[in-house]
C-alpha cells in the first residue's frame, strides 16, 4: 500500500479532526461522586487514540451534504462506546498496556473497570437521546447503534470462544472480526450519513464501506499485535500468540504449513501463556516464512479496495477523499 503523501495527509487530517472533537469528548463527564469511577470513565477517552471512528461519523455526515455540527454528539457517543469496549476488552484479554498507559482494570481494579465501561456505554445513549435530529432519523440512529453493540458483544464472545482452538476457519475469523470490530465503524458511518439526510441506499453503501474497512483494520491490527512496535502501538506485542488468539495469519498458517515439525513448533508456542520472547520470535518467523503475513496483507488490501468502491455513489468531496484515505490508513498505520 502507498505509504507516501496520502498517509501523511490522512494523519494530518485525523489530527485536525481529533483537535475539534477533543473538546466535545471531554465535555460530557461531570465531576460527580465517587471520584474513582469518574476518573476511570475519563481515563481512556481523554487519552486520545486515533479517533478514527468519531472522525468517520463527522466525515460521513458531511460527505452526504449534511451539517457536521449535528453529527458531533453521535461522534462522541461512538467514541465512548469504543472506549467502553476497550476497557472491557483489556480486562477480558488480560492486557496491561493500552495507548501507552496502564490498563483500567490494573489501575483501578476490576469492579471499577467494569463499572466505568458500563457507565460510558450508558452515557453514549444519553448523548444520542439529545441529538437535534428529526424523530425518524433518531429512531434509525438508535436502532443502528444498539444493534451494533449487541453484535459487538457476540463478536467478542466468539473471539474468546476461539482462543486456543485449533479448528477456527478463515470464515469463522472473518465473521468474528466483522462482529467485534466492523459493526461499530459501520454504525458510526451509517449514523453520520443518516444525520446528514442520506437516502436509504446511500446509508447502506456507507455502512458497507465501513464494514469492509473494519475487516481490513482488524486484520492489520492483528498484524500489529504480532509485528508492531510497542513503543508506537502503546500495546504489548506477542500477547495474541501467548493467548492463543486465532488471527488471519494463524488460520492461514494452520491451513498452509505442510511440514509437521514446523507446524508443531508453532503450535507449541501458540497459547503458551508464559512463552519467552525468543519463543515468540520463533512464532513470528514461522508466520513470515509460511507466507501467512503476506497473505494477511493481501486480504486486508482486498477489503480496503472493496471499502473504497462502496463510496462510488457519493459526490466527489474532501470528505469522500478522507473516507477513502481512512480505508487505506487502516492497513498502513504503525499505531
Ligand atoms: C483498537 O482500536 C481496538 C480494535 C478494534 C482493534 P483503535 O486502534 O482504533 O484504538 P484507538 O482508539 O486508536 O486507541
Ligand atoms: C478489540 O479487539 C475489539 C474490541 C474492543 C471490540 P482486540 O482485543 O483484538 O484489540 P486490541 O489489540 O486489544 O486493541
Ligand atoms: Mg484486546
Ligand atoms: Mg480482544
Amino acid at each position: 500500500m502507498d505509504q507516501g503523501n496520502e498517509e501523511m495527509d490522512v494523519k494530518t487530517r485525523l489530527k485536525e479532526m481529533s483537535a475539534e472533537l477533543d473538546g466535545p469528548i471531554k465535555s460530557y463527564i461531570d465531576d460527580e461522586r465517587p471520584s474513582n469511577l469518574i476518573e476511570a470513565c475519563r481515563q481512556y477517552p481523554y487519552a486520545g487514540g486515533k479517533r478514527m471512528r468519531p472522525s468517520m461519523v463527522v466525515a460521513a455526515c458531511r460527505a452526504v451534504g449534511g451539517d457536521a455540527s449535528k453529527a458531533v454528539p453521535l461522534a462522541v457517543a461512538i467514541e465512548y462506546i469504543h472506549n467502553f469496549t476497550l476497557v472491557h476488552d483489556d480486562l477480558m484479554d488480560g492486557d496491561e498496556k493500552r495507548r501507552g498507559m496502564t490498563t483500567s482494570h490494573i489501575l483501578y481494579g476490576m469492579p471499577t473497570a467494569i463499572l466505568a465501561g458500563d457507565a460510558l456505554f450508558a452515557k453514549a445513549f444519553d448523548i444520542i437521546s439529545d441529538l437535534d435530529i428529526p424523530s425518524d432519523a433518531m429512531r434509525k440512529v438508535l436502532k443502528t447503534v444498539s444493534v451494533a453493540v449487541w453484535d459487538l458483544a457476540r463478536g467478542q464472545q466468539m473471539d474468546v470462544n476461539n482462543e486456543n482452538s485449533g479448528t477456527v476457519s478463515m470464515e469463522d475469523y472473518i465473521e468474528t472480526i466483522r462482529l467485534k470490530t466492523s459493526v461499530l465503524f459501520a454504525a458510526g458511518a451509517a449514523g453520520g450519513a443518516i444525520i446528514g439526510g442520506a437516502d436509504d441506499s446511500t446509508v447502506k453503501a456507507v455502512h458497507e464501506y465501513a464494514m469492509n474497512l473494519g475487516v481490513a483494520f482488524q486484520m492489520y491490527d492483528d498484524i500489529l499485535g504480532i509485528y508492531g512496535d510497542p513503543e508506537k502501538t502503546g500495546k504489548s506485542a506477542g500477547n495474541d500468540i501467548r493467548k492463543g488468539k486465532n488471527t488471519v495469519m494463524v488460520c492461514h498458517a494452520r491451513d498452509t504449513i505442510k511440514d509437521e515439525n514446523v507446524l508443531n513448533e508453532f503450535m507449541s508456542v501458540f497459547g503458551k501463556l508464559d512463552a519467552t520472547d525468543s519463543e515468540i520470535e520463533k512464532a513470528r518467523r514461522i508466520l513470515k516464512e509460511s507466507g501467512s503475513y503476506d497473505y494477511a496483507i493481501e486480504m486486508a488490501e482486498k477489503y480496503t479496495k472493496d471499502a473504497i468502491s462502496r463510496l462510488d455513489c457519493l459526490k466527489d468531496s474532501d470528505d469522500k477523499e478522507f473516507m477513502k484515505a481512512l480505508a487505506e490508513y487502516s492497513m498502513s498505520r504503525d499505531v
